[in-house]
């Protein structure tokens, strides 16, 4: 199993760091624009694997998209990130551009790849990859959700004052601070609704947190977020890479489900070997349904300025 990780800033290197450390990848190839940076982060990476344990070769390369040939699955992390105040549909302008070429320069080397899209604005980029490349759309997968719903995850269990473990719960939609759709109504604690646990106005501010969960950090770090955008991709890539058909959300284009067309927004898929094996569809609530139509109003905007 070869895995491509484009762009190795923070982002790029936590997603190869991930990926190795679960090692279940025979190698990760980590290409940057900038001389010698993915050489420096994939030696530096390599030099933890005795003590972290793993097998998995990173290997890192400056542009020359040769050495990542019959990659089964590319992660584009690629473009800038965003800076204290600003959203990710700010981002659009420059990122557009860097996204179409690095999936264009993916696809020559790699026909097959499956292709995971992180840069922001990350549904609009997952619908430009879509519309740029004419790959099939179980081959082309957008990361928001997976994050969006570990950071619900870990607001849900500092309201609960729970362990982790103990919580479940899923957001979907677009991953923006005013898109995303944190299912507080299906969430659980131990197959019990937090509804039981929690009052309206608790579940309210978890879903706002978890909405701004990435504006948050960005401010903290004065740039985005790195540890948790990695660790969902690992989840994505682990996913494919072992067949195993697990449901995430993921930015998907969507023909027809949840009521939308043209578009892609994050929605349950399961996971397997083929990339996207199949939509989920759930029975959403009115509010719920409304949310969502919102939600793709916004993503079509950004959409828009393509
Ligand atoms: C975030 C970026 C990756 O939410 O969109 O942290």
């Amino acid at each position: 199993m070869k895995v491509t990780v484009v762009g190795a800033g923070a982002v790029g290197a936590s997603c190869a760091e991930y990926i190795a450390i679960k090692n279940f990848a025979s190698e990760v190839v980590l290409l940057d624009i900038k001389e010698g940076f993915a050489e420096g982060k994939a030696m530096d990476l390599m030099q933890t694997a005795s003590l972290n344990g793993f097998d998995t070769k990173i290997t890192g390369v400056t542009s020359d998209y040769s050495k990542t040939a019959d990659s089964d699955i590319c992660v584009i992390t690629s473009g800038i990130p965003r800076k204290p105040g600003m959203t990710r549909e700010e981002l659009i302008g420059i990122n557009a551009g860097i996204v179409k070429d690095v999936s264009s320069n993916l696809i020559k080397n790699s026909p097959d790849t499956i292709i995971i899209v992180v840069s922001n604005p990350m549904d609009t980029m997952t619908y430009l990859v879509h519309k740029s490349t004419g790959l099939p759309k179980h081959r082309i997968i957008g990361m928001g959700g997976a994050l969006d719903s570990a950071r619900f995850k870990y607001r849900l269990a500092e309201a609960l004052e729970a362990p982790i473990s103990d919580v479940d719960g899923m957001v979907i939609g677009g991953h923006s601070d005013t898109g995303m759709v944190p299912l507080t109504r299906l969430a659980t604690r131990n197959s019990v609704p937090v509804t039981e646990f929690l009052t309206e106005d608790r579940l309210s501010q978890v879903m706002e947190d978890t909405k701004v969960g990435g504006a948050t950090l960005t401010k903290l770090l004065g740039t985005s977020a790195w540890y948790a955008p990695g660790a969902a991709v690992s989840g994505l890539v682990q996913a494919i890479a072992c067949d195993q058909k697990k449901m995430f959300p993921c930015s998907v284009l969507l023909e027809g489900e949840y009521g939308l067309n043209d578009i892609c927004i994050g929605a349950p898929v399961i996971l397997g070997r083929n990339g996207i094996e199949k939509i989920v569809e759930i029975e959403l609530n009115d509010a719920e349904k409304a949310h969502m139509q919102e939600s793709a109003e916004g993503v079509r905007k950004t959409n828009d300025l393509l």
